[in-house]
Parts: structure tokens; sequence; C-alpha cells
């Protein structure tokens, strides 16, 4: 970019969301710390579109049967009110972060009716006390599992509930607020392999007329992964279910895919070499080029965070190891990628 131009976008003045406002929003994960620290000013001009990092999970707003704590997503969704911006809801069943007394009865393992009448309790509620408020759901994360001899992840909701628990959600959710979009959010998904569990998933709720209208994919990408035919081949399998498509938790790790966490190996290096930044704009450009091009079933594209200082990369799967997968370094400084997004949209019209 000339520097006359560039000079122009650092005077504040151009929005990321505004540049592809024509064509889906931009959005971010925000954490209640996000509402006040250096990150906000960016939040405010950059996005149009809120995630709550973690606040609307199950075991931050009901940590207890009958004890639901909305005030800190409360707070994230009146900032969003203020400043303008739409709210994705995020997540409403998951296997993580949700409390050990959803399963249990007395000690011992809840029943099936149990279990799904706690769920249909939870859902109501949380959707109910967002209505209006926010446009679309995560009603299920996750549900298919990492193994490829299963379709469904062996959690305590499929255990206890059956496959059943996916459909029931979906129906709780619409039931309690007919008007909001509901997603199945699922990481990995443009695997040719995990994707076709995760079709074949999408499309048994379709063919028994569940309410459910997108698919969210998370987007926890690396420079390795997902190339342009996976990304491609994965947007077009889903949109032929009639589903819409989000990008849900879009960032680029610098490291191959891991899951379990550990320490960093001896003499792991975690520095950011020319190379690996080349590697890193080329990858995001190739993944906004595809949003760009199938934007007619894309309709939002949510960061992860917004500095790298905050991602949660930088801790998970390993420990200490710094990560650079965000669109603003550690100094809140928009990255080089940041400026050639704002382009893009211009040279591929
Ligand atoms: C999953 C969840 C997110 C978040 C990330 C890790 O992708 O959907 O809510 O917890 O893991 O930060």
């Amino acid at each position: 970019m000339p520097r006359s131009e560039r000079d122009k976008f650092q005077s504040d003045q151009v929005s990321i969301a505004e540049i592809y406002k024509q064509y889906f929003d931009i959005g971010t994960a925000v954490s209640i710390r996000g509402l006040t620290n250096e990150t906000e000013p960016i939040l405010r001009m950059h996005f149009n579109s809120i995630t709550c990092e973690n606040e609307m999970k199950p075991a931050e707003i009901h940590p207890k049967e009958n004890v639901y704590r909305f005030e800190r997503a409360d707070s994230i969704v009146n900032y969003a009110i203020r400043t303008g911006k739409k709210i994705r809801g995020h997540c409403l069943v998951w296997h993580e972060q949700v409390p050990q007394w959803f399963f249990e009865d007395e000690g011992k393992p809840a029943s099936k009716s149990l279990l799904l009448k706690r769920m249909k309790e939870h859902i109501t509620t949380v959707v109910s006390h967002y209505k209006g408020l926010v446009y679309c759901w995560d009603v299920i994360n996750e549900a298919v599992d990492d193994d490829s001899t299963r379709l469904y992840r062996p959690t305590l909701w499929y255990q206890i509930a059956g496959e059943e628990f996916i459909e029931k959600a979906f129906e709780y959710a619409h039931e309690a607020d007919p008007d909001a979009l509901l997603f199945y959010n699922d990481y990995n998904s443009e695997r040719p392999e995990k994707r076709e569990r995760i079709y074949t998933l999408l499309k048994n709720l379709k063919e028994k007329n569940v309410p459910i209208h997108g698919v969210g994919l998370q987007g926890h990408w690396s420079i390795y992964e997902p190339s342009k035919k996976n990304l491609e081949d994965a947007i077009q399998r889903f949109a032929s279910l009639g589903l819409i498509i989000h990008i849900t938790e879009l960032d680029i790790s610098l490291y191959p895919w891991e899951k379990m966490p550990r320490k960093m190996f001896p003499g792991e290096n975690d520095s950011l070499t020319a190379e690996l930044e080349q590697r890193f704009n080329e990858q995001y450009l190739m993944v906004f080029e595809q949003f760009l091009k199938y934007r007619d079933v894309i309709k939002s594209v949510t960061f992860w965070g917004i500095s790298d200082k905050y991602s949660w990369l930088n801790n998970y799967p390993v420990l200490h190891r710094r990560n650079y997968p965000l669109l603003f370094d550690r100094q809140m400084k928009p990255k080089a990628v940041f400026y050639q997004l704002l382009e893009l949209p211009g040279r591929s019209e």
C-alpha cells in the first residue's frame, strides 16, 4: 500500500467493519476486561459484532441449579447496545465450561429426563433473557468427536441423553426465541474427514426439520491449514444444506494444530520470523478471499480476540508459548495484514 494511503488508514478513519459492511459483519470475542482495557478503542471502531468470550457459557451464567448470574454478560450486551453492535450468543450447550450439577442427581448420574429438563430450563431462561438483543445463538458446540470412528463425542450430554439432546436443544432455543438464528458450531470443520461427519449430523437435523439455520466454522486455523480447496469444499458442502455460514472464532496460529495441553519442549522457538509472518499474511488473505467469494452464504466473520497480547493461544495448548494469531499486535498496532485486508474488497470487485 502506498505510504499516503497507509497514513490515511492509520489516522484511524477507516474501520475494517465499515469496509466489509456490505459483505458480512466483522466481529470479535470480548471478555469483561475488554470493555475497559486498551483494546476497547479498537473494539469500538473496528468491529460491528460481539461474542462473549466466556460470559454466556453455562459455567459462568448458571453455576448452580437455581442460580443465574447474568451481570457480566449483561455488561457486555449493554456495551454492544450502546455502541451499536450486534451480539452473537455463545454458547448454550457444550461439554466444556459446564457445571457438573447438570449431570448429577444426589450423587448419582442424572436420568435422561432430568438432564433434558435442566437443559430446557437453562436454554429457555438464557435465550429469553436476551430475546431481541442476541440475534443468533451457538446452540450446540462441538458435538462431533475428534475420533473418526465415531460421529458423536462421548460427552455426558451424549452418554445420558443420546443424540436426541442435540435436536432438543435446537427446539428449546427456537421456542424461547423464534426469531433467533440457531447455529451448530465446531472446529476443524474443513478437514474433509471431520467435515463429512459434521455434514451427516447437520443433514440428519435438516431432514428431521429441526430448527437450525446455520453452521459456525470456528476458524481456529493456522498457517498450515485449511488449504484453499478444503475451505472451499467445506463452505460449499455446508451451504448445499441450505445453511448460512458464520466464521465464529477466527485466529491463525503459527503452529500446527494440537489439542493436548503441554509445556514448551526444550529449545522450542516461539519467535515470529519474517518467513512465518509472510505465511501468516498469505493465509489471512487466502481465507478472506474465500469469504468474499462466498459472501452470499457467509454472513459474519468473528475473530477470537483483538490483540495478540490477550489471545488464548499464548497459553493453549502449550503453556507460555507466544503466538501471533490476530490482527493487532501486542502494542495494539494493526499488523501489515490488517491493511492488506482493508484493500482486499476493492481488489476483488
Ligand atoms: C472453543 C469454544 C470457545 C473458546 C475456545 C477457546 O472453540 O467454542 O468458546 O472457549 O474453544 O478459547
